[in-house]
Formats: C-alpha cells, sequence, structure tokens
C-alpha cells in the first residue's frame, strides 16, 4: 500500500530525470564493459552467455527475439564471424561429447547455440554437425536424470541447480526448430516444467537455487565425486531466478517467432506465466537502493549488480516480446534496477576499467567477489534491451511514467503539477 502512495510524485520526479545522462552508460563505458566481458569469458556457462549476448547486441537480427530469426536462407557466416569464431574455437578443442568436459552436464550445452549457427550457416573450419549432435546426445542419453525425467546439471548425481534453464532448455528448442524436430521443442519446455516443480516456491513466488532428487535407476549412473556435489542450496539465489526468467524467454521467443508457434501456444501461455511468477517475486523483494542482495530476501547475504542488471534484462525484454500485463510495478522495478546501476553515468557500480561492481563470485555463488564475466554481459542485454523498449515508446509502462522520449515541454508541465502536489502534502 506504501508503494501504492508514494510511487505516483516519486514516478514523476523520476521520468522528468528519466533521460538524463546521469543514467546512462556512455559508450567509453559500455565499450569496457563489453572488452572485460570478452577478455574474462572463460568457464563454459560464460562462453555461452557471451555468445548469447553478442547475438542479442550484433546481430540481433538472428537473435530468436526477432520476429524473422528464422530466415528463408541461412545468415552470412561471414558476417556472423565474430560469434562463431568463439564457437569454432571450442568445437575444435572439445575432447569428448559434451562441449566442454567440466563436471557441468548442462553448463556446456550453453555453447550449443553457437554451435548450431555455425551448422546452420555452413561456415567453414568445423565440423558443427557432429559436435552439436555429440552434445545433444550428452544431455539426452548419458546424463543421470531424476525418476520424473529433469536431466542433471551435474555428471556425478542428480542435482537440479536453477541455473539450468539458461543453459539446456534454449539448445534443446534452438535444436528442435533448426532441425523441424518438434519432440526436441516439448523436450525444452518439459525440463523447464520439470526444474520449476522442484526448485520453485510458490509462496515466495522465487526459484530457490539447487537441490538434489532420487536417480533414476533406468538411465546412465553418474560419473565422478557423487559425494562432493550431494548438497542443497535452498536459498533464492538472485542470478538463478535471473537465469531462469532468461532461459524461459529464449525458448519462449525461439518457439513464437518459429512455424511451431500455434502448435505450442499452451506452452506459451505457461512460460509467461512462469515468467511473471518470477518477476513478481524478485520485484517484491527489491531494496530500496535498487540493488538485489544475492540471495534476494536476505540482507545479510551483500549487494550483488549482476543478478540485479539480470533482472532488468529481463524485464525489459518480456515488455517487449509479448507485452504482458499488469507489469506496471515490474517495469518500475527494472527501471530503479537500471538507475541505480547507471547513477552518476556509471561511476558508482562501474570500476576505471569497466567492471561492474559489487558482484557475486560466479564460482562460489554464497560470496561477494571481485568480478564476474556473466555479470558483464547481463549489464549488455540490460542496455540493449532497455534501449529497444525506449524506442518502443516504453510500453506497458506503469501508471504516471512519461516515456523516456517525452516532449520537454510536457515535462514542465509535469513539473508544475508535481511541486504543487507536494505544496499540499
Ligand atoms: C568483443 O568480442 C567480439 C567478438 O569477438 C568482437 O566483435 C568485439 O569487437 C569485441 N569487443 C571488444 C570491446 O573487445
Ligand atoms: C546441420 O546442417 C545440415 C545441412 O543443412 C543438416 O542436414 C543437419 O540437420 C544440421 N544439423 C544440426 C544439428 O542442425
Ligand atoms: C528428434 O530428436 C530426437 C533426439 O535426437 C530423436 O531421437 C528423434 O528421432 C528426432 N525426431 C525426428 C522426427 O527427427
Ligand atoms: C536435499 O533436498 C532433497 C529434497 O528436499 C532431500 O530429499 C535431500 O535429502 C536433501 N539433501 C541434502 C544433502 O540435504
Ligand atoms: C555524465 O556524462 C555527461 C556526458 O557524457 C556529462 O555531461 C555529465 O556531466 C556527466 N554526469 C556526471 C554526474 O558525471
Amino acid at each position: 500500500m506504501k508503494r501504492q502512495a508514494l510511487s505516483l510524485p516519486l514516478l514523476l520526479i523520476s521520468s522528468l530525470v528519466g533521460a538524463s545522462n546521469a543514467q546512462q552508460l556512455n559508450s567509453n563505458t559500455l565499450n569496457l564493459v563489453r572488452a572485460r566481458m570478452n577478455q574474462s569469458s572463460t568457464a563454459s556457462w560464460e562462453i555461452g552467455t557471451r555468445i548469447q549476448t553478442l547475438i542479442e547486441v550484433d546481430f540481433s537480427s538472428m537473435s530468436v527475439f526477432s520476429s524473422n530469426y528464422l530466415t528463408p536462407t541461412p545468415p552470412s557466416a561471414q558476417t556472423l564471424n565474430p560469434v562463431l569464431d568463439i564457437a569454432r574455437r571450442v568445437v575444435n578443442t572439445r575432447s569428448g561429447k559434451q562441449l566442454v568436459q567440466d563436471g557441468s552436464a548442462a553448463d556446456p550445452a550453453s555453447i550449443g547455440v553457437g554451435v548450431l549457427l555455425g551448422n546452420w550457416t555452413r561456415a567453414p573450419g568445423a565440423n558443427w554437425d557432429t559436435a552439436a549432435e555429440d552434445q545433444l546426445d550428452a544431455l539426452l542419453n548419458g546424463t543421470p536424470r531424476s525418476v520424473d525425467g529433469a536431466i542433471s546439471h551435474r555428471t556425478e548425481i542428480v542435482q537440479l541447480w536453477s541455473d539450468y534453464v539458461y543453459m539446456v532448455p534454449p539448445f534443446l528448442a534452438y535444436y528442435g526448430v533448426l532441425t523441424s524436430n518438434t519432440s526436441l521443442i516439448s523436450e525444452s519446455y518439459n525440463q523447464i516444467k520439470l526444474y520449476r516443480k522442484y526448485l520453485y516456491d510458490s509462496n515466495t513466488h522465487l526459484w530457490r537455487h539447487i537441490t538434489t532428487a532420487p536417480i533414476d535407476p533406468a538411465g546412465p549412473q553418474g560419473v565422478g565425486d557423487a559425494a562432493a556435489f550431494n548438497f542443497n542450496d535452498t536459498g533464492y539465489w538472485s542470478t538463478g531466478n535471473g537465469w531462469a526468467a532468461a532461459g524461459m524467454l529464449r525458448v519462449l521467443g525461439t518457439i513464437k517467432n518459429s512455424p511451431y508457434s500455434k502448435q505450442f501456444d499452451d506452452e506459451q501461455g505457461d512460460l509467461k506465466d512462469w515468467i511473471g511468477d518470477v518477476h513478481n517475486g524478485m520485484t517484491d523483494n527489491l531494496p530500496s537502493s535498487g540493488v538485489f542482495y544475492n540471495y534476494a530476501d536476505d540482507d545479510s547475504t551483500g549487494a550483488d549488480a549482476a543478478s540485479t542488471a539480470l533482472f532488468a534484462a529481463t524485464v525489459y525484454r518480456a515488455v517487449t516480446l509479448y507485452e504482458p500485463g499488469h507489469y506496471g510495478d515490474i517495469v518500475d522495478a527494472a527501471e530503479r534496477a537500471r538507475e541505480a546501476l547507471y547513477a552518476n553515468n556509471g561511476t558508482v557500480h562501474f570500476d576505471g576499467e569497466g567492471w561492474l561492481q559489487p558482484v557475486v563470485n560466479p564460482n562460489s555463488f554464497h560470496e561477494i567477489g571481485a568480478q564476474s564475466p556473466e555479470g558483464q554481459a547481463f549489464v549488455l542485454q540490460m542496455d540493449n534491451n532497455w534501449k529497444e523498449w525506449v524506442s518502443q515508446g516504453s510500453k506497458s509502462a506503469a501508471l504516471g511514467r512519461m516515456d523516456l522520449a517525452a516532449a520537454s515541454g510536457l515535462r514542465m508541465l509535469v513539473l508544475a503539477l508535481v511541486a504543487s502536489l507536494l505544496v499540499v502534502w
């Protein structure tokens, strides 16, 4: 209630300064952010996230969020080379069925979208087809599953991580669309549904981070040190909620912008509901600072700018992809988050080299660390999605929130109105 009562004047004020430079990153800072992402993305999921980010930002017509990403003839491999180069290096150095062998069954699959793009464009210099098939086979037939079919995030044991939603289902859906295989599209949805069953808490509208589950005795058994991964992380890891929302958005976009959209209408409805759940749960937990805690409901876990950027990125994306209803408070939260990260032209939350600060240690999720390759990518996604949202007229904007491009004459009128409101107060 309090939030409602306060929000109108606050929103009006913030809209007046909305277009000021203080809330943008200048191109120099953005380039630094990108250079740091480029140089630091070495772990499998970081490579996959970097590839996805570059597709969305630099080759947006090829991203699954574009209504015609499935061009009648394949896109030019030459044009896409900056992205394909990253995937090519992985394909040519792989040493097993997975694209990378790092103990995760899921993270290496995040690179699979780049590999499929290489295959589709018939890019030279790699055996894309076999690499994609092997990665798929490792997931479907070589990884332990829960008794109800959830493919483990780990190779050792059945352990389900919210991160998985960004790493695996988007690969399955894209694979299914490019090879006209609807059972793979179904499987991408099914895996999300299963992970949600284990990890989503309907009381808080948030996803827990990690749970173990009994292994299906009829399927593949684990390899490696099972004891080391026999743990749960039941907290609401903010980045994990972002991974879940972002992964669901990618699957939704992949299906929506494909010839299979009608056939998977119900699934798209579920995905929208489930994305909205995360956005509601996170919005309820946004601190007044505009920066989430590492675990969304626990202020002892430290501020984390990485998950904050990912949250905002997914909100703008949801709005531009399908204009969800009842998003007023959620869009406000995304704007508050973005404005917090961009405060003083980014000098508060970015250091001189373009590193986002402070950030969770991506290799030790309970701790605040020094630098986050994925956090760098999340900033680029947020900035890109925000600009797209603004260029589309800031649609689904909250009541009272002005379009950032609103005429300045109107601004003066609103300023007068706000001033009088405050006086009456
Ligand atoms: C980052 O990497 C991409 C892909 O290799 C490249 O196109 C881009 O120029 C790089 N940007 C920076 C700032 O290093
Ligand atoms: C790779 O491309 C070939 C030729 O277009 C196609 O037949 C095959 O299905 C593709 N494989 C994958 C995994 O996309
Ligand atoms: C779809 O992909 C799965 C997994 O690779 C495969 O078993 C199945 O035969 C494929 N279906 C079609 C129609 O190609
Ligand atoms: C993890 O949570 C699951 C589901 O609640 C439970 O069955 C399992 O015993 C827990 N494992 C550990 C190590 O606490
Ligand atoms: C932000 O950058 C703009 C131009 O890039 C500059 O005019 C403005 O003074 C800067 N503001 C702060 C707070 O540094």
